[in-house]
């Protein structure tokens, strides 16, 4: 609880530091920080130190729209990264075993909010093809699962013009909650920022875990956050230089590409789509799976 406290305390500090005079209270936040300070249990506080555990399910976002930088309220007081160790066996129990420390991190769980959950990474084990976004959106955070919102939609319908469902390859997050953004009232996180890079550093090992257990032959980092994470913080200028380029990511190739968000944004134009196209099609080339004639001609204008 002092924990907690510290936390709002920090946090209005850093307001005040960034000029911000007035914070709205609600009532009801009021009534819990008295009942915190008596020392009393806040209504729904269980819920709050326990996210529900993930489902170990088989599949895939809401838009990561880039928002002006603000650090999450424990950002800046995270842990070193957790040392991940996972048992023998096979993929699947150290997939579990893996889903297990994950949920029961107390850094993850601090940053969920009441009734979030954490999230990990979904698809085949078995994969030859991983793909790694960025973080979790609303939906993701709602669902426990990477990409099922609006990006999410849009990534799996690239996976299936590559001949391939969604079941079929492996898809992971840079981060495992998402990204805290102030509110007001109490209400519900309406947009989403970019992780810092502290919160990334320190989600990082959960998702170099995943890649040592799928153990990949490919990986297709989705935007900058994702091609950060893997390939290393400024290293690069902008996504355009390095997009559709071979990596090497510890002896795995590498392709960088847009962020399915970036496809949804305004302008929604096939040279965009063409371009991520271009860069999934090299994918296919070295996973030497078929490509029709009809698949090298996707948002070719005519
Ligand atoms: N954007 C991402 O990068 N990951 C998700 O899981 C959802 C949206």
């Amino acid at each position: 609880m002092r924990h907690a406290l510290n936390v709002l305390a920090d946090e209005l500090r850093r307001l005040k530091t960034a000029g911000v005079k007035h914070v709205a209270v609600s009532d009801e936040a009021i009534a819990t920080l008295r009942r915190v300070i008596a020392g009393k249990k806040a209504k729904g506080e269980e819920r709050c130190e326990k996210p529900e555990p993930l489902k170990p399910a088989l599949m895939v976002s809401a838009p990561a729209v880039p928002l002006p930088h603000l650090p999450s309220p424990i950002s800046h007081l995270l842990p070193t990264a957790p040392a991940v160790s996972l048992p023998p066996g096979d993929k699947a129990t150290r997939w579990a075993a893996l889903l297990d420390l994950v949920t029961n991190d107390a850094t993850c769980r601090a940053n969920v909010r009441p009734g979030k959950k954490i999230v990990l990474g979904v698809g085949s084990v078995d994969a030859k093809i991983m793909f790694v976004g960025e973080a979790p959106g609303a939906e993701e955070e709602i669902q426990g699962e990477p990409f099922v919102g609006p990006a999410g939609q849009l990534l799996t319908k690239m996976i299936q013009a590559m001949g391939l469902k969604r079941a079929d390859v492996y898809i992971g997050n840079i981060m495992n909650w998402r990204p805290h953004m102030p509110t007001v009232d109490g209400r519900e996180q309406a947009g989403n920022r970019p992780p810092t890079e502290a919160e990334m550093r320190y989600c990082l090992p959960y998702l170099r875990a995943q890649i040592e257990v799928v153990n990949p032959d490919l990986l297709v980092a989705l935007g900058k956050t994702a091609a950060e994470g893997l390939i290393g913080f400024r290293t690069f200028k902008s996504l355009g230089e390095i997009r559709g380029q071979w990596r090497d990511f510890g002896g795995k190739s590498l392709m960088v590409t847009y962020h399915p968000s970036y496809l949804l944004r305004p302008p929604v134009d096939n040279r965009k789509k063409r371009i991520v196209w271009e860069d999934l099609l090299k994918v296919m080339e070295r996973a030497a799976l078929p490509i029709s004639e009809k698949q090298r001609g996707f948002f070719l204008d005519k």
